[in-house]
């Protein structure tokens, strides 16, 4: 088994180029094959909130959703580096309330890190739980949970005044302590930069090969997310269409009687059966 790896491993794979693996997880299956797959870190993603609740965005997951979801990506991928998601105002009203939350991540989920939205705007909220003993992975480009500010899910640095402006948030983000950062929907040209930029692990979804690491949403890789595909995603396999036939055939074998088969079923104990029928005789 390969031993966990930590921030300062990723920041050795920077220097030496090698690609650092990132995808979601949010219960303890996905957790177990994502381990035993060797990727090197997992993201309990508040995207859980479409992924796995059907909510249509990330605005009502609470802390409560992301602890829980955290433990059983912790149990089972006890060796690996996970990163909780803080949720939707788990952080930007107050300081307190940031490291609060960050250290729930922690403390109750035994998470290596956390993630938190946004530059410039939360670059003290970074720093008070940097402060606190805390890694953070910041996260700028496309910040889902400002979507509304943005005008939707749209790519973020297409013009040479806004790929300035995720430059400055992610010297923001760097500057007030985080110790690795991800960028969402940005162009590779303006990805590599910032890759370059920075000296430390710069993660990608969305943003192009130009990056330390490539993140997918586990959901989007397996063809089990249906609602829409971002540009981004390439899907590996498509569970949405294996587990339905899987479910049809179980459908159709229940009612033709082809299942169970006596593979399937418990035997009575040698001679039970007799007097079981006996006793039910008197
Ligand atoms: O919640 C999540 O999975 C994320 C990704 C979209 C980056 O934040």
């Amino acid at each position: 088994m390969a031993r966990k790896k930590t921030i300062l491993d990723f920041y050795k794979m920077k220097e030496r180029g090698e690609k650092i693996t990132f995808l979601t997880a949010y219960d303890y299956p996905t957790a177990q094959f994502a381990e035993a797959a060797g990727l090197d870190m997992l993201l309990v993603g508040d995207s859980l909130g479409m992924c796995v609740y059907g909510y249509k965005g990330t605005i009502p997951v609470v802390m409560d959703q992301m602890i829980y979801h955290s433990e059983a990506v912790r149990r089972g991928a006890p060796n690996t580096f996970v990163i909780g998601d803080m949720p939707f105002m788990s952080y930007q009203s107050s300081l307190e309330k940031a490291v609060e939350s960050a250290g729930r991540f922690l403390k109750e989920a035994d998470c290596d890190a956390i993630k938190l939205e946004g530059g410039v705007r939360i670059a003290e909220q970074i720093r008070a739980i940097v402060e606190a003993g805390i890694v953070v992975m910041g996260h700028v480009g496309l910040t889902p949970q400002s979507s509304g500010q943005l005008g939707g899910h749209k790519a973020q640095g297409r013009t040479a005044e806004s790929a300035k402006m995720v430059v400055e948030d992610a010297r923001a983000v760097r500057d007030a302590g985080a110790q690795m950062i991800l960028l969402e929907a940005v162009p590779p040209e303006v990805a590599g930069f910032i890759t370059r930029d920075l000296e430390m692990p710069v993660l990608s979804i969305g943003a192009g090969p130009n990056c330390d690491g490539q993140l997918l949403i586990v959901s989007d890789l397996i063809g089990q997310f249906q609602a829409f595909t971002p540009k981004f995603v390439k899907k590996y396999c498509n569970v949405a269409e294996i587990v339905t036939e899987a479910m049809q055939e179980y459908c159709q074998e229940v009612r033709a009687g082809i299942f169970p088969q006596d593979e399937h079923c418990y035997t009575m104990l040698e001679g039970e059966e007799e007097k079981f029928l006996e006793l039910m005789r008197r």
